[in-house]
């Protein structure tokens, strides 16, 4: 079957030697329809997030169920299901509590389900999207309304939950409150448009790219910085929402959103907090990236903090749906993300697309 395949040293191979394992009595098979391109997937081809080889790719997609194991009563063949990437056990203290991110068996459980060339190959994220079909436990199978195309569908497995759930489920950020987001790509995108659902006062978007101004705003955002073009967006920031004068750089803003994956806008961004501020670390850097800030000043006296947020600290079972009801209610943009739609034999056009900056999310059909 059809499938794209990271091979090692930097390189994917778009192939029909891919093929998939029946599912166990837990599991079931998804017919992939479409799938988004997300940062991670690059970041597994450049090294930045460290992947044994072959690995079939692709983390964020939606399909229909194809077959299901004799154990599986959650799902019936037909069903249009977003793929979660997490494969929780629905049984520790984590899944009882509604936090399946923090579910231990939900994170490095890589199989190989599948064979490249006759060989045993690894899934990705317990996913695997890139491939014309895929084996993912039954839990992962989210169902939605049928009415939602499989081409905006498929972004809420990743990009859309990413953004969406830091702000509404890791930050819950309040009506009136104030917030950066870094980056504009396809998760920061999201969390622009969490940030206006949830009422917030100022929504400030910074990247690299002046193309990405004009959908920031359509997005949601109030403000836009290009960090090319200023010294520091932390002080940008500043500039917008003074804070009046004092010890400790007053203004700023209440929350940041670090959603590039390098290190130094972390950084940055916490130095654009206001007091009593937090700054959310989405992007995914290498594992070795370290932050460096003087304790004292950056946080004790000032109340300001820095928490991670692993997949939109996602519910997935009540989150996907609920983002398909407000798509449909007219109050999420999903289309709008998808910027073009590519056959997954011109995955390297995505790519170049993706770097030159010309998408909100390439999405690929199989
Ligand atoms: N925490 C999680 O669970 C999770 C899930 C999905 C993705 N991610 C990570 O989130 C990050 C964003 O993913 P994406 O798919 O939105 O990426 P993307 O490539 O679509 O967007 C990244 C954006 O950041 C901008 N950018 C790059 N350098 C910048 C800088 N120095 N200052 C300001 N803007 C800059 C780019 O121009 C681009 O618009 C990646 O690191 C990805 O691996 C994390
Ligand atoms: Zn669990
Ligand atoms: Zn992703």
């Amino acid at each position: 079957m059809r499938g794209i395949v990271f091979v090692g040293d930097g390189k994917a191979v778009v192939t029909d030697d891919l093929e998939v394992r029946a599912p166990k009595p837990h599991e079931v098979v998804v017919r992939m329809v479409n799938a988004g391109v997300c940062h991670s997937d690059l970041s597994v081809l450049d090294g930045t997030i460290a992947f044994p080889t072959p690995c079939a790719m692709g983390h964020e997609g939606a399909g229909v169920i194809e077959e299901v194991g004799s154990a599986v009563k959650s799902v019936v063949i037909g069903d249009h299901v977003v793929i979660s990437t997490l494969a929780n056990c629905g049984r520790c203290s984590a899944c009882a509590r509604g936090i399946p991110t923090r579910c231990r068996s939900s994170i490095g459980n890589m199989s190989r389900p599948f064979t490249y060339l006759g060989d045993p190959c690894f899934n990705f994220a317990a996913s695997s999207c890139f491939s014309e079909r895929t084996v993912i436990d039954a839990i992962q199978a989210v169902k939605i309304d049928s009415s939602v195309p499989f081409t905006s569908a498929c972004l809420i497995g990743c990009g859309v939950i990413t953004g969406m759930g830091a702000v509404l489920n890791r930050a819950k950020v309040a009506p009136g409150e104030t917030a950066a987001v870094f980056g504009v790509g396809g998760v920061g995108l999201n969390a622009i448009q969490a940030l206006r659902l949830s009422g917030a006062a100022r929504i400030i978007a910074v990247d690299t790219l002046a193309s990405k101004e004009s959908l920031a705003k359509q997005f949601g955002a109030t403000d836009f910085i290009n960090a090319a073009e200023v010294d520091s967006a932390s002080a940008a920031i500043r500039d917008l929402l003074p804070g009046g004068s004092g010890m400790y750089n007053p203004g700023g803003v209440d929350w940041v959103f670090e959603c590039t994956g390098v290190p130094k806008v972390l950084h940055d961004a916490i130095d654009a907090l206001e007091w009593g501020g937090t700054a959310v670390a989405v992007g995914v850097p290498a594992a070795t990236a370290m932050l460096e800030k003087p304790i004292f000043t950056s946080f004790v006296y000032i109340d300001k903090g820095v928490i991670g947020c692993r997949y939109g600290t996602a519910r997935p079972h009540h989150d996907f749906p609920k983002i398909a009801d407000w798509y449909l209610q007219g109050k999420v943009m999903l289309d709008e993300l998808v910027s073009a739609v590519y056959p997954h034999s011109e995955f390297d056009t995505v790519l170049a697309d993706m770097h030159d900056g010309k998408l909100a999310r390439g999405v690929l059909a199989f």
